[in-house]
């Protein structure tokens, strides 16, 4: 019997660490399956989306840039995902219907609070960057009863726009980055797209508050500028997306599964990898 068939979407996705993730989920949940990474131009995903699906697929994952994609693919959505009007999860239902699903919010979420003990019920928190990463993290950081969300980009009307399209979910406001001038945050998220290209938004001195924490969405072998720079800022800590990636496939394994898997071994050993690349 063939076993069930999950895989990972995108362009480029030779890199990606999500094939390497659900093997150990599964080897953890004594479950057998299959994830593959496939290279997938947005111009075919159609085509191969439904290919996929058709010869027996059970669930994928999307990333760039074919989550706004996928969120048109899905036949339903979940709640987060329609607010985040991209989907990183698509799961074959039992009625052939497809379902679209965004975890990547609830990862973040996930990885600050329960991996690296993060209070943000009545934090200020700074977003940097209003692109599609921004999007998919807005409701589910409200929903954490902040004291006040700001998003700052280099566009600034991105930036205004979706702060208006949450406004009625929590206390949001938006500006260019020179807008932060004279203000501090306790968690700075870097949701720009600058690390991949080693770069670093135009960042005031200050911005970061005593204790403050840093994000980047973006993991690499190496600390990113972004994490370089909080690291500079004598930041309690300065953090990448790495738990993140790894929250939010064990969301994702949770929709597909109904298995939750424990992600701390699997963090682990991804930390412990690239540390003995760096040195
Ligand atoms: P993603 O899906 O990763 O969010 P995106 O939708 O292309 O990708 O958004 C990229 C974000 O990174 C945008 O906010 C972009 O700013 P603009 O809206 O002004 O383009 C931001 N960004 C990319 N490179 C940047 C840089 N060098 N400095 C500052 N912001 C940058």
């Amino acid at each position: 019997m063939s076993v069930d068939r999950y895989a990972v979407f995108g362009h480029p996705i030779k890199h990606s660490k999500s094939p390497r993730i659900h093997s150990l989920f599964a080897e953890q949940a004594g479950q057998a399956l299959s994830y593959s990474a496939i290279e997938v131009p947005a111009k075919h995903f159609q085509k191969v989306v439904t290919a996929f699906f058709a010869n027996g697929g059970k669930g994928l994952n999307c990333t760039v840039p074919l989550k706004e994609l996928a969120w048109a693919f899905a036949d339903r959505l979940t709640e987060r995902a329609k607010l985040s009007k991209a989907v990183n999860t698509l799961k074959l239902e039992a009625d052939g219907s497809i379902l679209g699903d965004n975890t990547d919010g609830c990862g973040l979420v996930t990885d600050l609070i329960s991996n690296h003990d993060i209070v943000l019920s009545n934090s200020r928190v700074l977003i940097l960057g209003a692109g599609g990463a921004t999007r998919g993290i807005i409701a589910p950081l409200l929903e954490q009863g902040l004291q006040t969300l700001t998003i700052a980009n280099r566009t600034v009307e991105k930036a205004c726009g979706l702060a208006a399209e949450f406004q009625d979910i929590g206390a949001i406001s938006a500006g260019s980055f020179a807008d932060l001038q004279d203000q501090q945050f306790d968690l700075i998220l870097n949701a720009t797209s600058a690390s991949l290209t080693g770069q670093l938004p135009p960042l005031p001195e200050d911005l970061l508050a005593a204790n403050g924490v840093c994000y980047d969405l973006a993991y690499g072998n190496e600390p990113t500028p972004f994490v370089r720079w909080g690291l500079e800022q004598q930041a309690a800590k300065s953090l990448d997306g790495l738990g993140m990636l790894v929250e939010q496939a064990a969301e994702a394994f949770f929709i597909w599964r109904g298995v939750r898997p424990d992600t701390h071994p699997v963090i682990n050993l991804l930390n412990s990898e690239r540390s003995s690349k760096t040195s």
